[in-house]
């Protein structure tokens, strides 16, 4: 079968699965509200704009006058047409956050990692992944030259042993995000990093999901474990999430910067992002600095969400924060509370294959720091009783 008979079949199939997605319009009024296209209003309980960043009127400003002064459009690739001087700023205020030598950036998360992961891995390397990890990692590592071996989520001990199997590798790559974004779980750092020592390895970190959230001022995984950058580590980042912009970056060292400089084809071979998108995470990443608040409050918000529900006998990871993922298990199931919710004029999306694994379907819930209080409780109440109406006692992580 090819082409759209073979298409068609695979729609069909999905269809039969409950497994369709459809793209949702939603029209955001502010970080928490939309509408739909029927003209009905939703709170929004599953952004990733996780401290409000995205409507604050100075990061708006900041890219509406650079965009006045300076274009649209970037015109092309950074090392062909060069870039506005704005890059090289955020560059070095990311370094700093990160406190990192260098930083490059990437138009996103995703091409962030395929740009490094693929750059770095060469024949005779072996990269270690979380079996967690993020599409763009699996990405990365699938146009890599490297051989990709695959360890049990957080298994440090099944790691090892997996180490010590590829001693003779060229080079070791451990590559894990920092928060997982699917789980919220915390990846195991310290212990990840001792294992990098002793074979010798190099740590890849994919902050996604981690900056603006772990650690007291919100600098991702290396602030939550108190553990300074070396050499060893290489930091992951989007400006998509907490910082409510667009754009990825790495941060290593000054070499490997300037190695992905010359062989990263997804830096060399796309026009650079707008020099509005840089102005917009430049604003919003000072604000973040300026207002550790937002980070307390995010923490606040999370810990009443973990209360209401564990007053249900519902538990979430201990370290989760900002993702408080509600594992239903059946998709049919996560759609039905996902429609009911919608009915009621909650937005919270429905997780499901290939996302998570087959019958792992789950409400992706989510932090943000300016959820007002007496509008979030209400939500969350909202959300447990749809749940034990509609799953009852027998899903996921009500069993
Ligand atoms: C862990 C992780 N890494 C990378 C990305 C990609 O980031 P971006 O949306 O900026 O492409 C995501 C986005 O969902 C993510 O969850």
């Amino acid at each position: 079968m090819h082409g759209e008979t073979y298409w068609r079949s695979e729609i069909e199939k999905y269809h039969r699965m409950n497994l369709t997605r459809n793209i949702p319009m939603l029209k955001f009024l502010d970080t928490t509200h939309g509408i739909a296209e029927v003209g009905h209003r939703l709170f929004v309980a599953c952004t990733n704009d996780y401290l409000g960043l995205r409507f604050h009127p100075e990061v708006i400003e900041s890219a509406q006058n650079c965009m006045r002064y300076g274009g649209f459009g970037s015109s092309g690739a950074r090392l062909t047409t060069g870039a506005h001087p704005l890059a090289n700023q955020l560059e070095r205020e990311l370094a700093a956050f990160k406190r990192s030598e260098a930083a490059l950036i990437f138009n996103t998360g995703y091409m962030a990692n395929i740009g490094l992961i693929s750059t770095i891995g060469c024949n005779g390397d072996v990269i270690f992944s979380d079996e967690k990890n993020h599409a763009s990692i699996i990405d990365g590592c699938k146009l890599s030259h490297g051989k990709v071996v695959i360890y049990p989520h957080r298994d440090v001990n099944w790691l090892q042993k997996l180490l010590n199997e590829h001693r003779s590798a060229q080079s070791r790559f451990i590559i894990t995000e920092g928060v997982f974004s699917m789980d919220g779980t915390v990846a195991p750092l310290p212990e990840l990093l001792q294992l990098a020592e002793s074979f010798d390895a190099h740590i890849i970190i994919d902050d996604a999901h981690s900056l603006g959230v772990l650690g007291e001022r919100g600098h991702g995984t290396l602030e939550y474990f108190n553990v300074l950058p070396n050499s060893r580590i290489v930091q992951v980042g989007t400006c998509s999430k907490a910082l409510g912009s667009l754009g990825g970056f790495v941060c290593g060292t000054k070499c490997l910067i300037q190695y992905l400089c010359q062989h990263s084809r997804p830096f060399i071979c796309s026009t650079m992002l707008p020099s509005s998108m840089l102005a917009a995470s430049s604003k919003a990443l000072q604000i973040l600095q300026s207002q550790p608040e937002r980070v307390y409050r995010l923490k606040r918000f999370s810990e009443m969400a973990k209360s209401i529900f564990s007053e249900w006998g519902m538990a979430f990871p201990p370290e989760a924060i900002a993702i408080l993922p509600i594992v239903i298990g059946d998709e049919t199931t996560a759609m039905k509370i996902f429609e009911n919710l919608y009915q009621q004029g909650i937005y919270l999306a429905a997780i499901r294959y290939p996302s998570v694994p087959l019958g792992h379907a789950r409400l992706r819930l989510s932090v943000c720091s300016e959820y007002e209080e007496d509008e979030w409780k209400d939500a969350l109440f909202r959300i447990v009783n749809t749940i034990k109406t509609i799953a009852g006692n027998s899903q996921g992580q009500f069993k």
